[in-house]
């Protein structure tokens, strides 16, 4: 996490940092979307490692996955807090949040930040060519794209939204399974199901220290790194 985004003549500021401010923004403005995103980069760490990619690239993964909504800051209030279904064209509103993340996060010169936009870009493409915003297709979504879709449905699936009561674990399981090929890139799935007793700490008890050791974003990407002064 070197990267770092300099200002003439000022401190220069830690990308990683800024990350945190910006998901911290997001939860300000709508604290459901932000403690989905904050499941959601945590799960999406943890299927990167157990891909068998790097310390720094899974760490990238899970931070920059704490941003994959942040477009939605675009979308007003009677649409993002509406306590039910989504007409045709309010969902046609929140399906532009994709691009509106992207076009934020790009071309800063950062890289932490450009991996950022590419998340918050592509997390609703599907593997089929069936997503949105690009119907990109199998190898042409990143693979952060890739991993980030699986983790976000998941996250959907087993926490109660205003459109429907949440899945039981093993209903969202077989939910994910049978998207695999599909909805989702079948090794990406074999990497979730690998991780899934650890995934399942996210849920079951994001205060212990075994969460705190499988997901450290959880506590600590937003607040500082002993966890205290996040937003919880
Ligand atoms: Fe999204
Ligand atoms: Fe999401």
């Amino acid at each position: 996490m070197a990267d770092v985004l300099s200002r003439d003549g000022g401190d220069p500021l830690r990308a990683d940092r800024l990350v945190g401010l910006l998901a911290q923004a997001l939860e300000l403005r709508d604290e459901r979307t932000g403690l989905h995103s904050r499941r959601m980069s945590c799960l999406a760490g943890l299927i990167a490692c157990k891909l068998g990619l790097g310390k720094e690239c899974c760490d990238a993964i899970r931070l920059t996955s704490l941003l994959h909504d942040i477009g939605k800051l675009a979308v007003p209030d009677r649409i993002l807090l509406k306590p039910g279904p989504l007409t045709k064209a309010q969902r046609a509103v929140v399906e532009r949040h994709p691009l509106v993340g992207y076009e934020l996060l790009a071309g800063s010169g950062s890289s932490l930040l450009d991996t950022a936009a590419v998340v918050a870009l592509t997390h609703h493409e599907r593997f089929d060519g069936g997503g949105y915003p690009r119907r990109l297709a199998r190898f042409q979504i990143p693979l952060e794209g890739r991993i980030a879709a699986v983790a976000d449905v998941f996250d959907a699936l087993i926490t109660d939204q205003p459109y429907r009561p949440r899945l039981s674990v093993d209903e969202a399981v077989a939910t994910i399974r049978r998207g695999s090929g599909s909805r989702f890139d079948p090794e990406v799935i074999d990497a979730f199901l690998g991780s899934l007793d650890d995934a399942l700490q996210v849920y079951a008890d994001t205060g212990s220290a075994e969460a705190r050791a499988a997901c450290p974003a959880w506590h600590s990407a937003l607040g500082g790194s002993d966890g205290e002064g996040g937003l919880q």
